[in-house]
């Protein structure tokens, strides 16, 4: 470095202590880069990554990730579709595509939109994003300013709280009972924050994760008239709706108020997560701005994953396909309630999911759920334990159990296992 040049850096005004400079030779630089990270960092992430590395691990019975069945993934069609592809369009699968999504997939997402919630988004008005957790990322940035207050289920999909407490807004949570969230609560706290209005609400009416319940259909026509009413976005996450047992869907909250709902799709649980894709459709100029954002973050969701999707979309696919996984799940759901059934001490109890992944468990007991999750790991079965799904340290003596993703043969040997943890605790 040039005399010149050193003492330029020298001048530089770090915000943070750095050995540099006179001492250069007997103090070590600092090289514990934690002490860079942004403040941002500092939350969550531990949980989520906890939840991939495990799922690599072979002979554990994991009831800890939402992944979907592999059963459910249409090799046999897809190997014919991507044939299909590379033989007929590759440039239009392997090429960069727009940022809003390719012209043929946004018309996709709406025909399926159309199919599967009877109301049809405006194409132009879809952006196709790299999954649903992409979305959340894309809103946030849109939206939420350091302090800016946001509600949520209590307890939510953890995926989105890290994306609301890493933008450093205020998350709060609502009550739910076995009817979902409890808009009654919800407009108590409207009531008492007027005439402030929290930024958004963020709401998985269907098949919840972490607890499985559903919004009833009389919560769901409040909820959009409450929320007009006090002008705060909904934002509608429908990531398991597609996958209720019985195929019959409550209208989404989007369908029934697309002035005052954003909603977040994926293609993770009804096509398959090795895609990263999913959309979001609803008020233009949230659509637009968080089209602007996606510049700025991956710039378009991949090309092939959409020309996928939109085959299975344009080939009338989804139909079958979706009534198989659902039959699947339905199997498996059971299995786990039997296991339930069969082998919890009586202190704890269960949510009855109707669709999706997931059973929601209590222990009247209160075990440390977060402790025996070590346990548990040495017993070859993982779950999430609860309070990570809240934002107040909730959930301590909780469990999300997901069924998703274990064969049927597996779930009973796998309950009987944390029963037996549970029964020596309670
Ligand atoms: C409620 C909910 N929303 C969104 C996602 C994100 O899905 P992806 O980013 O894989 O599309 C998940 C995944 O677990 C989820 O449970």
């Amino acid at each position: 470095m040039s005399t010149q040049n050193a003492e330029a850096a020298k001048a530089i005004p770090y915000d943070r202590p750095v050995a540099i400079g006179a001492d250069e030779h007997t103090a070590a630089p600092d090289l514990d880069w934690s002490r860079r990270f942004a403040a941002r960092v500092a939350s969550g992430g531990s949980e989520m990554t906890a939840i991939l590395a495990v799922a690599g691990s072979q002979d554990t019975i994991k009831f800890s990730g939402g992944f979907p069945a592999p059963e459910t993934f249409p090799v046999k069609l897809l190997k014919e579709v991507l044939a299909d592809l590379l033989e007929h369009d590759p440039a239009g699968s392997l090429q960069y595509s727009p940022t809003e999504g390719l012209a043929a997939s946004r018309i996709a997402v709406a025909d399926l939109v159309a199919s599967t919630q009877g109301s049809r988004p405006d194409p132009a008005n879809v952006l196709v994003t790299s999954g649903g957790i992409e979305a959340l990322q894309l809103l946030t940035r849109v939206l939420l300013e350091a302090g800016d207050s946001v509600v949520v289920e209590a307890p939510t999909y953890l995926g989105a709280l890290m994306a609301f407490t890493g933008s450093e807004a205020l998350v709060v949570g609502v009550s739910m009972d076995t009817d979902g969230l409890r808009v009654d609560d919800l407009e108590t706290m409207l009531q008492r924050s007027a005439p402030r209005v929290p930024k958004l609400l963020y709401v998985i009416p269907d098949h919840q994760n972490p607890t499985g319940l559903s919004l009833s259909l009389e919560r769901r026509q409040a909820l959009v008239a409450l929320c007009r009413r006090y002008g705060l976005l909904v934002v509608e996450d429908v990531a398991y709706r597609e996958l209720g047992f019985d195929g019959q869907p409550l209208p989404s909250l989007w369908s029934l108020a697309p002035d005052v709902v954003l909603q977040i799709g994926t293609f993770s649980k009804i096509l398959f997560p090795g895609v990263r894709l999913g959309w979001a459709i609803g008020p233009a100029t949230v659509v637009t701005a968080m089209t602007h954002a996606k510049q700025n973050s991956d710039q378009c969701a991949g090309a092939l994953g959409q020309a996928i999707m939109r085959r299975f979309v344009e080939g009338g696919h989804f139909p079958a396909h979706l009534a198989s996984a659902r039959a699947l799940y339905a199997e498996r759901a059971a299995a786990m309630l039997g296991a339930l059934e069969a082998h919890m001490p009586a202190s704890v109890e269960w949510t009855r999911p109707r669709g999706g992944f997931f059973v929601w468990l209590t222990d009247g007991a209160g075990a440390d759920t977060r402790v025996l999750a070590l346990e548990a790991r040495r017993m070859k079965v993982a779950y999430v334990p609860g309070s990570p799904f809240y934002v107040d340290g909730q959930g301590a003596d909780q469990i999300r159990l997901a069924y998703s993703g274990v064969p049927e043969e597996d779930i009973d040997e796998g309950v009987a296992r944390l029963g037996r943890l549970l029964s020596a605790t309670s």
